[in-house]
């Protein structure tokens, strides 16, 4: 399998309880590697911007307001099948979904505040990388 990049974000529910390493051990446990890093405070603007694909869901405003509120780590995971494997390591978006040992399912508190985010597929993992992060800040 193809050595792949993509885009993970720890989110504020994860960053307010301290999880930040906790979260990081299951990405390297799991054999990914963690090639750029940074914590930010986003804008509601900036959020929304990154989750413009959702715009017409209900839950649009309520997640922006949410990455908003306070800090996130921004990541690009770097590994054999990557954006699956995080994925995988993620478990479902619904924590009540989620297999047992995944992030979400030992940390996530509900459908919105799911503790992660992954990219989706090698586009928008190319397109979320790119909205954070300069070639130079990848280190891998
Ligand atoms: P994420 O993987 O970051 O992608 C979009 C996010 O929207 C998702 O995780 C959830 O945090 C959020 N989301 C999805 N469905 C709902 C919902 N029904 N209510 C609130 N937030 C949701």
């Amino acid at each position: 399998m193809a050595i792949e990049r993509t885009l993970s974000i720890i989110k504020p529910d994860a960053t307010a309880r301290n999880l930040t390493g906790k979260i990081n051990a299951k990405f390297e446990d799991a054999g990914l590697r963690i090639v750029a890093q940074k914590r930010i405070q986003l804008t509601p603007a900036q959020a929304g911007k990154f989750y413009e694909v959702h715009a017409s869901r209900p839950f649009y405003g309520e997640l922006c307001e949410f990455m908003a509120s306070a800090p996130v780590v921004v990541q690009v995971l770097e590994g054999e099948g990557a954006i699956a494997k995080n994925r995988e390591v993620m478990g479902a978006t619904n924590p009540a979904d989620a297999a047992p040992g995944t992030i979400r399912a030992e940390f996530a508190q509900s459908v919105g505040e799911n503790s992660v985010h992954g990219s989706d597929a090698p586009e928008t993992a190319a397109v979320e990388i790119a909205y954070f992060f300069s070639g130079l800040e990848l280190v891998g």
